[in-house]
């Protein structure tokens, strides 16, 4: 008798056991989908007085960000957003080239920052005339909602190579920090002539050899009229922008060690940026299937990057490619004295 009542105790103790466990997990899983969090309490209220990222409390972010996704996850009105103080702010950063050289990735890895808010597409409106005819209220409007204390970001790639861009920027923001994501010359010019390539082949057009393009059929030296190697040569590019920003306004990144190790490099834009070093090795993982760096926002949600991103590039001639490690060799070596940052390019 006393037997059996003990095992009915146990077999009590176990239910609590498994209902307390049970219950601890859901909360776990609800805290850890950050956008499924509901807003319990105004927002304001968990706010410390800040004017920078930096000063702010995590913890805070991180609730503002469940909120910004909730928002967004139920559709919710223009008005509603901006009831729960949620704004369309100008960006303070801009990642502003180098196609080709892991803009997307960069941009969609700074935005695992709690801080950090992405304009999704690219709004070309510094580099494009109509749009910049269409005003600052214009481009405002192209940005995500955000809370005051977060930071947006977007990219275009093309304002990089834009003549009238860094002007327009600076008449826009004169202390903008701006972000550059270099690869090797060659290899990005190949990445480049790779995309035109896939765009040509989609409508059935056919296309040279990008050893024709890059190099000149009469002086068999490298063709600069070609537009994949003149956006590689980015001290030239870079000049342009330094007539109007001092350097500290810009930071350099490697986008072949994003390829390879990109948390190294997101740190150091952290820091750029003044925000508390938020991204982890947890946020960003090799996918083996993939070939590429990947991101976990929680443990419900990740995700890689499209297929576009990552194309497989068709063999050059080493020739070719040893013409142009040279004829980018000086330039490059410009670039790193301006920078302050050296590259171990050819
Ligand atoms: P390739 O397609 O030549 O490999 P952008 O976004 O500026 O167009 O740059 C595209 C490049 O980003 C790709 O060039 C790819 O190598 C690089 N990249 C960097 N990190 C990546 C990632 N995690 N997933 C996919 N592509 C990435």
């Amino acid at each position: 008798m006393l037997l059996s009542q003990q095992q009915w105790l146990r077999q009590r103790l176990f239910v609590l056991g498994s209902l307390a466990l049970g219950s601890l997990l859901y909360l776990v899983a609800r805290v850890g989908t950050l956008n499924r969090l509901q807003p319990v309490c105004p927002i304001d209220s968990r706010l410390l007085p800040a004017s920078m990222p930096g000063q702010i409390s995590l913890q805070t972010l991180q609730h503002k960000q469940a909120l910004r996704h909730e928002l967004r996850r139920t559709n919710s009105t223009r008005e509603q957003l901006r009831m729960h103080h949620l704004v369309q702010q100008l960006p303070r950063a801009i990642i502003i080239g180098v196609r080709k050289g892991g803009t997307r990735a960069l941009l969609e890895m700074l935005n695992l920052h709690p801080a950090v808010v992405k304009a999704s597409q690219e709004i070309h409106f510094f580099d494009n005339d109509k749009n910049y005819a269409r005003g600052i209220d214009w481009y405002r409007e192209k940005m995500p909602f955000s809370f005051p204390h977060q930071i947006t970001i977007e990219k275009s790639p093309a304002y990089f190579i834009t003549e009238e861009v860094p002007e327009r920027i600076f008449k826009m923001n004169s202390s903008i920090k701006l972000l550059v994501i270099v690869r090797e010359p060659t290899t990005r010019a190949v990445s480049d002539y790779t995309q035109v390539l896939e765009g040509k082949e989609r409508k059935n057009k056919t296309y040279h050899k990008f050893e024709e393009l890059a190099i000149d059929a009469n002086t068999f030296e490298v063709n600069t009229k070609y537009k994949a190697v003149r956006t590689s040569i980015y001290t030239k590019h870079l000049e342009r922008w330094l007539k109007f920003f001092p350097v500290e306004q810009f930071h350099i990144v490697d986008g072949d060690r994003l390829i390879t190790d990109p948390l190294p490099e997101i740190k150091l834009v952290e820091h750029f940026l003044n925000l508390p070093s938020r991204v982890s090795q947890y946020n960003l993982y090799f996918n083996t299937t993939r070939g590429f760096f990947c991101l976990r926002f929680n443990f419900m949600f990740s995700k890689c990057l499209a297929g576009s991103k990552g194309r497989i590039h068709p063999d050059v001639d080493l020739s070719v490619k040893e013409k142009l490690w040279r004829f980018f060799h000086p330039f490059n070596q410009k670039f790193y004295q301006i920078i302050g940052r050296t590259f171990s390019w050819p």
